[in-house]
């Protein structure tokens, strides 16, 4: 990936400044190794990896996300973590939200734990009724890429091409009702961003419906609510107790159709709550599209490069659909009414695909730009609009920077900086990467979970998987860009890294 002569000094400053203690490295992998526990599941032992200390599973865009920042350990060990993932599969091919490994622990520790879904995985294990974006495909090419040795072990490779691909198919299959490759999501949890501002608007028009204020609803149920170390209360970090109504009224709505979004005769059903071709799970839907056509090559058969191949062009010419001209950002779309959205992090995620144009990398680099210079905001990437009545810095999805949302949104404006060679487009891949690294620095080794934008502070869980596995990845990009520089005698102008 080249650095290119219009480079701006102050990131090209940045970059040869920053210095980050070699022990965090070490903090990150062992902070996923800290998360797992040594179970046995149908009568075979396996370490699995919860995401941090208020999730007691191997949720489904976590364990892809862990598999990849352990790859930078070996492999080996990451393709056992998509292994695991798998798992949850279902016979028709989704990968679970969450898969319970301890239904015990989690009726116990969790909200709604397994007793609430009442579902099992192919392989008769308790797992949620959602899914959650699929990076998992995507995950199979990274940790490839970052230890190419794991590709000796091809029959498992292939094994885990054959779970990613039946992923895909999961999707264009059962969850496409309108045949144009943008597929929807029915639960706020299945798009991994539970409250963003985004669907507000959404969740207001639910509010209004009688069966929804008909539905008893106790917050006493909920466990994610807890007193720290230090006897403060995290509640104002979490969703809100009328969300929780929401997340629940959402889960008995799936779960009374099986959790499918067909009737029984095989039709799509128009009448689900919340329908949305949300931004997140489309993006990742394509990057993996387009990581399983490149690995399809060497493991797949002829019928799944074609059909790969066909899932891709389709979800790439939909993808305009999604584009918000005005705002400069693809958006998630609400099906119900056909309406776009908001923006949100979520939105960035689109750079990690061949979908966008110069013309809308740019447009989007220059967003990022506006949300952390005109609103008191310090860092890239905000959850929600900073420049919304409702932003909140440290609630969750309302406002607070996700690394792991931030690595993918790097990951894209790099790759789309060197596809382009827009040096702005270029500029504000390295400004995420930079400051992500610096959150994750000034955290001092405690890896929240995610981080108030304006301020930098933690906040969430604690020895987070998410942030160790974006550490990981961000470091070894900064090195890369760092060794360029040098290479080039610190003057950038065609240096071409890797
Ligand atoms: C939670 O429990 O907070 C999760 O976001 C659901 O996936």
């Amino acid at each position: 990936m080249p650095l290119l002569p219009g480079q701006s000094p102050e990131m090209l400053d940045r970059l040869r400044n920053m210095d980050l203690p070699a022990s965090f490295a070490d903090t990150a992998l062992g902070n996923l190794e800290n998360n797992t526990s040594q179970v046995t599941l149908n009568g075979q032992p396996y370490n699995v990896i919860r995401p941090g200390e208020l999730y007691p599973g191997v949720w489904g865009w976590d364990a892809a996300f862990h598999a990849i920042g352990l790859a930078y350990g070996s492999g080996e060990r990451g393709l056992e973590e998509l292994e695991i993932s798998a798992l949850g599969q279902t016979e028709d091919g989704r990968i679970p939200q969450i898969l319970f490994y301890d239904a015990e622990l989690a009726n116990r520790t969790y909200y709604p734990g397994p007793n609430m879904w009442e579902c099992e995985s192919a392989n008769g294990l308790p797992i949620s009724g959602l899914s959650q974006p699929p990076v998992y495909g995507f995950a199979l090419e990274k940790i490839l890429e970052i230890d190419p040795a794991a590709e000796q072990n091809e029959d498992k490779v292939r094994e885990l091409f054959n779970v990613a691909y039946n992923y895909q198919k999961w999707w264009y299959e059962e969850r496409d009702p309108e045949g144009t490759g943008l597929v929807v999501s029915i639960h706020p949890w299945e798009t991994g961003r539970d409250n963003p501002i985004e669907w507000d608007p959404i969740f207001k028009r639910i509010r209004a419906t009688d069966e929804f204020q008909d539905m008893p609803f106790d917050p006493a149920v909920r466990k994610d609510i807890r007193i720290d170390e230090h006897g403060n209360n995290n509640a104002k970090h979490r969703p809100s107790d009328e969300a929780y109504k929401m997340f629940t009224h959402l889960l008995h709505k799936v779960k009374d159709n099986g959790y499918s979004i067909k009737d029984a005769d095989g039709e799509y059903r128009k009448d689900f709550p919340f329908a949305v071709q949300d931004v997140t799970i489309n993006s990742m839907l394509q990057a993996s599209n387009e990581a399983l056509i490149r690995l399809s090559e060497r493991y797949g058969t002829p019928e799944q490069q074609r059909e790969l191949r066909r899932w891709g062009t389709q979800t790439r010419e939909s993808f305009n659909h999604l584009w918000n001209d005005e705002a400069g950002a693809f958006q998630s779309r609400d099906t119900t009414t056909g309406k776009l959205t908001e923006t949100s992090n979520g939105s960035f995620l689109a750079l990690a695909t061949s979908v966008p144009s110069e013309y809308q990398a740019a447009r989007m680099a220059h967003l990022l730009d506006d949300w952390k210079h005109k609103h008191g905001v310090k860092y890239h990437i905000c959850s929600s609009p900073p420049d919304h009545a409702d932003f909140n810095t440290e609630r969750y999805w309302r406002g607070p920077i996700w690394t792991i949302v931030n690595y993918v949104a790097a990951e894209g404006l790099l790759m789309q900086g060197a596809r382009f060679e827009n040096p702005a487009i270029l500029d504000k891949g390295l400004e995420v990467t930079l400051d992500s690294l610096e959150l994750v620095q000034m955290d001092g080794g405690a890896f929240h979970e995610y981080h108030n934008p304006v301020t930098g502070k933690g906040c969430g869980a604690k020895s987070f998987g998410f942030t160790s596995v974006a550490f990981l990845d961000l470091t070894s990009k900064l090195t890369h860009y760092k060794t360029a520089l040098e290479a080039a005698g610190e003057k950038p102008g065609g240096t071409t890294v890797g």
